[in-house]
This record gives structure tokens, C-alpha cells and sequence, in this order.
């Protein structure tokens, strides 16, 4: 058996290879499985979209344990948009650089106490037994923060540059690979599927 992780972003999966690594088990990404589907993330929660897509790539790899996951970032003053559309927020193609601008904008005069954010992520397991039963879990993780007033730091992806971390008073983008992975939405979430995985799967 394998893990295969349902994404082709990069930055992710090394994020993923660095916290499963230890498992004793192979970890690659649907890519690199030969698997590759555009799945509709329709849901209305992190932890539907993370189900939807697992469970799409578990039906094209059957012998192996399928993880998905679905992020965004949720600011509370914008009632908790981008939140499931942080991808889509604004289209696909368009720039992070733009995407962090227009959010700076939309919070320009909104007070220090009313910017908190924060990360989510929701992590997906799918696997279907030798006798043919489907298993599934999900595990969340959050990463509590606030948007801060510009664009800084040239680490992560996405909506790093804007996201301020107050405990090390730094932007997410100013964090170190393994600064990020000790505190993320997706290293938590991540670190609780393991122990799943370790205590009831493997
Ligand atoms: P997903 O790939 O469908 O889960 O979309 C998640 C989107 O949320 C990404 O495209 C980013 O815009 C945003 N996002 C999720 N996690 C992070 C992160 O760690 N840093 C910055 N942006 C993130």
C-alpha cells in the first residue's frame, strides 16, 4: 500500500513529505500515481471538499490510501470569506499579488482588533478494505493570525504575504519551511491524520 496525496502543488506535498515522512510507507502525489482528475470542489465546508476529492481519486486507485485536503484562509471581518473559495477568489489565474492587494483594500480602515484570520485546513482519508468496505476520516487543523497592512516575505505560496503571525511577529511568507510546518493549518491537520494512520490503519 501507498499513500497517495490528492494535490499538484508542490509547495504542499513537501510540506506533506516532511511531516508523514516517518511513517514506514511510501507517500507520492496522485501525479506521480498516474492519476489526474479536476474535481468540482462543490462543497460548503473544508472538510466536504476534502471528502469529495479523496473520494474521487480513491475510485482510480483503489489499492492505495488516499489522502485530500482543501485550505483557504477565513478573515472574519469579510464574514469569513474567501474561506472555500480562497483558490477561486478573483479566478484562477489570477495573481497572488493582485488577490493580496485587493484584500488589503477591502480591510483598509477596518481596526487592528477586527483584521483576525486565520488558515484552515480539513484532511481527508479514503481507503477501500480487501473486502470491498470504505473507510474514511477527516482531521482539521487551524492557523490563527490577522491580515496585516502589507505584503511581506518571500516564503510559502498563496496568502502568506498578507497573513501576520503575532506570536513571532512575523508574515507567514517570513517564516522558515519548518517555522511554518511546526504552527500551520495543514501541519496540524496533517500530524492528526498520522496518528490515525499510525493507531488504526498501519
Ligand atoms: P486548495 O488547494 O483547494 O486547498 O486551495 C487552497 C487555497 O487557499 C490556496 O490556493 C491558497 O490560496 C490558500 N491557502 C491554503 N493554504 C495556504 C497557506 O498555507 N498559505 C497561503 N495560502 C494558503
Amino acid at each position: 500500500m501507498r499513500i497517495v496525496f490528492a494535490t499538484g502543488n508542490e509547495h504542499k506535498m513537501k510540506e506533506i513529505r516532511a511531516i508523514l515522512g516517518d511513517l514506514d510507507i511510501e507517500v507520492i502525489s496522485m501525479k506521480e500515481a498516474g492519476a489526474d482528475v479536476d474535481v468540482e470542489e462543490n462543497g460548503e465546508t473544508f472538510e466536504e471538499n476534502a471528502l469529495i476529492k479523496a473520494r474521487a481519486v480513491s475510485k482510480l486507485l483503489p489499492d492505495d490510501i488516499v489522502l485530500a485536503d482543501d485550505s483557504g484562509l477565513v478573515i472574519d471581518a469579510l464574514n469569513g470569506e474567501p474561506g472555500v473559495h480562497s483558490a477561486r477568489f478573483m479566478g484562477h489565474d489570477t495573481s497572488y499579488d493582485i488577490k493580496n492587494k485587493a484584500i488589503l483594500d477591502k480591510l483598509s480602515g477596518v481596526e487592528e482588533e477586527k483584521r483576525s484570520a486565520r488558515f484552515v485546513c480539513a484532511i481527508a482519508m479514503v481507503l477501500t478494505t480487501k473486502c470491498g468496505r470504505t473507510e474514511e476520516r477527516v482531521t482539521k487543523g487551524a492557523f490563527e493570525g490577522c491580515i496585516g497592512y502589507e505584503i511581506k516575505g518571500e516564503n510559502g505560496f498563496g496568502y502568506d504575504p498578507i497573513f501576520y503571525v503575532p506570536d513571532v511577529e512575523k508574515y507567514s511568507a517570513e517564516l522558515s519551511f519548518e517555522e511554518k510546518n511546526e504552527r500551520s493549518h495543514r501541519g496540524e491537520a496533517l500530524r492528526k491524520m498520522k496518528e490515525i494512520l499510525r493507531e488504526e490503519i498501519l
